[in-house]
C-alpha cells in the first residue's frame, strides 16, 4: 500500500490540542514517529507522541525544536504547518497589535518552520510540507481581514515554495478547512439558529470532523500524492461549490 508512515518522522505545529491534536493521533496511529509543536500542553499527549514546546514567532525557539528532532530522528519526512490563530474584527476598530499577531502566528510561523526544515529535506531529496490554509483565503467573510488576508498569503507562500522545492521532489501544499468546532471557534456553543446559519452554507451541511482532515493529509503525506504540489486543497464539505446549498435541503429528502 501507498500509504505507510513507518520510519517516518512527522512534525505538526499546533499539536498540543484542536485539529492539531487530532493530526497527531491520527499519524502515530498510521505508524508514523510523530512529534507535536505547541506553546502549550493544557492536555498531555500520550507518551509514544513527542510533545516539545515550541513558539512558532520565535525563530531561536523553532531552530532548538527542529535541532531536537534531527538530533533525536534525524530525519524529518513531514511537516505540517498546523498552528494558527483566528484573530477577528472590523479593520476600523482591530487593535494593530492583533492584526500583527495573526500575520506573526499564520504566515510567519509557516515561513520560519519551512525555512527550518528545508535543509532536511533538501538533503533526503524527499519531503511534503503541507500548510493550513483556510475557506476564508478565497472567500470574505466581514470581520477577517487579519486572519483571511493571512491565510491568503499562506496560499501564496505555498505555491512559491513548491516552485523552489520542485527540483529537489518535495512537494508544499496547502488545505482549506471548512468549519471545525474547536476552541478556536467555539461554533459548537453558538445559539442554535447561529448553527443553523453558518451550516447552511455547506453542501454537507455537517460540522467538520478533524478526521476529515487527517484523511486529506494522510494522503498527501504519503506517497500516493506524489505528484500534487503547489495546490490548495478544498476539505470544507462544499464551502465553495455553490452559493445557497441549503436549497437542496429544502427541495429534497434523502
Ligand atoms: P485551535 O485554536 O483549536 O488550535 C491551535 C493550536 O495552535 C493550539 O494548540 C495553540 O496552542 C497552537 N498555537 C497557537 N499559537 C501558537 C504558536 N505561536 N506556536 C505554536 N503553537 C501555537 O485551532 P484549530 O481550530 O485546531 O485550527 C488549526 C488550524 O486550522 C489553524 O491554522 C486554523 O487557522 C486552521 N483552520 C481551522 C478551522 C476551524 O474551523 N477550526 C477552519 C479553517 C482553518
Amino acid at each position: 500500500m501507498l500509504i505507510d508512515f513507518t520510519g517516518e518522522v512527522v512534525v505538526v505545529s499546533g499539536g498540543g490540542a484542536g485539529i492539531g491534536r487530532a493530526l497527531v493521533e491520527r499519524f502515530a496511529a498510521e505508524n508514523a514517529t510523530v512529534v507535536a509543536l505547541d506553546v502549550t500542553f493544557t492536555d498531555p499527549l500520550p507518551d509514544h507522541i513527542v510533545s516539545l514546546t515550541c513558539d512558532v514567532t520565535d525563530p531561536a525557539s523553532v531552530h532548538a525544536a527542529i535541532d531536537e528532532v534531527t538530533e533525536r530522528f534525524g530525519r524529518i519526512d513531514v511537516l505540517i504547518n498546523n498552528a494558527g490563530i483566528n484573530v477577528e474584527g472590523a479593520v476600523e476598530d482591530l487593535e494593530p497589535s492583533r492584526w500583527k499577531a495573526s500575520f506573526d502566528v499564520n504566515v510567519f510561523g509557516v515561513f520560519l518552520l519551512s525555512q527550518a526544515v528545508i535543509p532536511i529535506m533538501k538533503k533526503a531529496r524527499r519531503g511534503r510540507i503541507i500548510n493550513a490554509a483556510s475557506f476564508a483565503a478565497i472567500i470574505p467573510s466581514v470581520g477577517a481581514a487579519a486572519y483571511g488576508a493571512s491565510k491568503a498569503a499562506v496560499v501564496q507562500f505555498t505555491r512559491v515554495l513548491a516552485s523552489e522545492l520542485g527540483p529537489w521532489g518535495i512537494t508544499v501544499n496547502a488545505y482549506a478547512p471548512g468549519m471545525v468546532p474547536t476552541g478556536m471557534n467555539g461554533f459548537a456553543e453558538l445559539p442554535q439558529p447561529a448553527q443553523s446559519r453558518l451550516l447552511d452554507t455547506l453542501s454537507l451541511r455537517r460540522w467538520e470532523r478533524p478526521e476529515d482532515i487527517a484523511d486529506l493529509l494522510c494522503f498527501l503525506a504519503s506517497d500516493a500524492a506524489g505528484y500534487i504540489t503547489g495546490t490548495l486543497v478544498d476539505v470544507s464539505g462544499g464551502k465553495f461549490a455553490t452559493q445557497m446549498p441549503h436549497r437542496a435541503y429544502e427541495t429534497s429528502t434523502p
